[in-house]
């Protein structure tokens, strides 16, 4: 599995609970934010494991920094997916953070494809792209039985 691939399906499937949680009524709107999260954890997980770490030793100094600042703007999106299911309840709060987390992870999403995985597809191989995306679907299956045993 191309390991570009892998990251922009999960991208489009966020960006697919995004779409709905604007439009869905304020219950089901809270419902919706924890798969967000979740997906959100999953993909995080595995950029930070295997993808983000294999930029940093094999990248050059335009993929390094940018991953440099990719995972500064993970740190903040955990920080918001913290305070919004503390406030998850609270309507008056919730709803302009979790516009606000949208924003960001839109942005987020926008630097990866429109500058990193440019470069990366020019930097890598076609076959060091299936490795690693191999690698990643099985860590990002093993995250999601750990975190459910953990969390379900
Ligand atoms: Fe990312
Ligand atoms: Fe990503």
């Amino acid at each position: 599995m191309n390991a570009l691939k892998l990251l922009i399906t999960d991208h489009k499937e966020v960006e697919r609970l995004f779409k709905e949680s604007e439009t869905a009524p304020r219950a089901r709107k809270r419902a919706l934010f924890f798969e967000i999260k979740s997906s959100l954890e999953t993909h995080a997980w595995v950029e930070e494991t295997i993808f983000y770490p294999t930029l940093q030793s094999t990248g050059d100094k335009k993929l390094v920094d940018l991953t440099s600042e990719a995972i500064q703007e993970h740190i903040g999106m955990k920080c918001f997916l913290g305070e919004l299911a503390a406030v998850s309840t609270d309507a008056s709060k919730f709803e302009p953070l979790l516009t606000k987390l949208i924003q960001d992870v839109r942005h987020h999403v926008k630097e990866e494809e429109g500058e990193m995985f440019p470069a990366v597809q020019k930097r890598f191989s076609a076959d060091a792209l299936d490795e690693l995306g191999t690698r990643m679907q099985m860590e990002k299956e093993r995250f999601q039985l750990s975190a459910e045993t953990i969390y379900g």
